[in-house]
């Protein structure tokens, strides 16, 4: 029931655009590649077509989705009042992995798209297959991550597939994505720009062109989450994920520990802990590298679901650049749990 069409095969990329756009233009619901995952795409006026994405995904009614385009001049029909800083974050940003908060124009796109809130989060992302069809399709496009609510989020076609198999009517597939974790979201309806997800655009990067910028704290629960979707558990395998200390050592007893348990255990981690004696390995690729880590987390947390590990073990990554992303999701995905023996 799911059809999944290859846009990198010459022999079948104009009749997968082709189809995918008559599938949004007639109200369905299409998977797309994008830099940073895959999205579940519904044209954002269509109330109906975009109550789809939430059936699909099971995904609650309260999380906001966000508006992908390919020309700023989309802006125009959907926001008002566009702040001076965001004019200048999209003009060194996009095409990009960047969600800008701006101030939504009432009565523009569908409710649902922004789960009644009077703002809209929006982004021109960098794969030329989303924007090969936002370009043909010619209107904007609501897309969460094409996975499950709660999974960790697609970065190949095949875990869409996997998830949302039956679900939904095609997949456009263009291979592995890019960065591998979404987009970071800034808030700029606020007076300091704020983060509310850290991505592939980090604060270092932003604060360069922009200034001082806040970051949401998703540990802090004094404060109700900004990004609605943010307080929901999030990427995590159906084993229970432990973070721990990026020590060999300190991986080495926990193992031992786990074992006297009669347990088994997988480790998510880059080369420098291959080796160890566990019961599934998956590489994070090569020690320090973030963007290779940031780019095969997913596919490892999935990879869990396909063993009969009892538990997750990952090492933590340093809180810079992209790091800041990777530990963000990983303490989702652990629910804040270290290991102790
Ligand atoms: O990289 C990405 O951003 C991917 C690709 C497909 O573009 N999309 C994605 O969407 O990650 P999603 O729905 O999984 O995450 C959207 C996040 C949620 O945390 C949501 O709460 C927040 O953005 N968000 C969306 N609109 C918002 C708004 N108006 N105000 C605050 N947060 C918003
Ligand atoms: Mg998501």
């Amino acid at each position: 029931k799911t059809e999944i069409v290859s846009v990198d095969n010459l022999s079948t990329k104009e009749l997968g655009y082709t189809q995918a756009v008559a599938f949004l233009n007639a109200g369905e619901t299409v998977a797309f590649p994008t830099e940073t995952v895959y999205g579940l795409g519904a044209v954002a006026t269509n109330e109906k077509a975009v109550s789809k994405i939430f059936g699909a995904k099971g995904r609650p009614q309260d999380n906001p989705l966000i508006v992908h385009i390919a020309e700023k001049e989309e802006l125009n029909a959907f926001t008002a009042n566009i702040p001076k800083i965001a004019q200048v974050c999209m003009d060194a940003f996009w095409p990009g992995p960047l969600t800008i908060i701006l101030p939504l124009k009432p009565n523009s796109l569908a409710k649902n798209v922004t789960a009644g809130l009077d703002s809209v989060g929006v982004r021109m992302p960098e794969h030329p297959v989303a924007l090969e069809l936002l370009r043909r399709l010619k209107q904007p496009v609501a897309a969460p991550s094409a996975n499950r609510s709660g999974k960790p989020s697609p970065t190949k076609a095949e875990h869409v597939l996997h998830d949302l198999s039956g679900k939904i009517p095609f997949i456009v597939d263009g291979g592995a994505t890019g960065i591998g974790l979404e987009s970071t979201v800034l808030d700029c309806t606020s007076k300091i720009p704020t983060i509310l997800r850290p991505g592939g655009v980090t604060k270092e990067m932003l604060e360069k062109v922009i200034g001082p910028v806040n970051e949401s704290k998703s540990t802090d629960n004094a404060e109700a989450p900004r990004a609605p979707g943010m307080k929901y558990a999030h990427y995590a395998p159906n084993a229970p994920v432990y973070l721990i200390d990026a020590s060999i050592q300190a991986v080495q007893d926990a193992v031992k520990s786990i074992h006297s348990n009669h347990e088994k255990v997988a480790l998510i981690a880059s080369e420098q802990f291959d080796g160890i004696e566990v019961d599934f390995f998956f590489s994070l690729g090569k020690e320090n590298q973030l963007e290779d880590a940031a780019h095969l987390l997913y596919e490892a947390l999935r990879s869990c679901d396909e063993t009969e590990a009892d538990l997750v073990l990952v090492p933590i990554f340093s809180k810079q650049g992209v790091g800041t992303a990777i530990m963000n999701r990983l303490e989702k995905a652990a629910n804040g749990n270290w290991y102790k023996i």
